[in-house]
């Protein structure tokens, strides 16, 4: 089955046409659009992406393989990503991640068998001066104890 986006999300997606310059420009904001949409992107999603904007499939999934924003399959419903970057990791983000390990008996990069949480290892999060950080999909936790994420987790489960 083809890739096309729902009938409000293509709407957004000519809005976001008439608002950059040139199609490429447009090539990041509909990569996420798309995402928004399927929870991740397929080959099939981002050729037919490279196809609306008018650019080969290589330059967009050279896009999506550089930002590691950009999934490529399937998560969890919960999306825990640990920020890795100095900051973070001078205030105990390994230590957060080790213990997201231990908690959910998965690796970094795996998702529990029952399709609720995957972690990941990222990059800076933009939020250095409330390190350590974990975004879960959109929420942002700050500035959290090994306590903090249990009581997080808790409310999630
Ligand atoms: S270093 Fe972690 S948010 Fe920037």
């Amino acid at each position: 089955m083809s890739f096309s986006f729902t009938t409000d999300r293509k709407k957004r997606f000519k809005a976001l046409l008439q608002s950059y310059p040139d199609k490429r420009s447009v090539a990041l904001p509909a990569l996420h659009l798309a995402q928004e949409q399927e929870g991740y992107l397929t080959r099939e999603t981002i050729e037919a992406l490279a196809h609306m904007l008018e650019l080969a499939p290589a330059d967009l999934m050279d896009t999506v393989s550089f930002y590691t924003m950009f999934r490529t399959r399937p998560t969890g419903k919960y999306l825990l990503q640990t920020c890795s970057t100095l900051a973070c990791s001078l205030n105990g983000a390994d230590q957060l991640t080790d213990h997201l390990q231990e908690k959910l008996h998965i690796k970094v990069g795996e998702t529990t068998p029952d399709g609720k949480f995957t972690l990941l290892k990222v990059e800076c999060l933009g939020s250095c001066g409330t390190a350590p950080v974990l975004r879960i999909n959109d929420d942002y936790h700050e500035k959290l104890t090994l306590g903090k994420v249990d009581r997080i987790l808790a409310k999630l489960k």
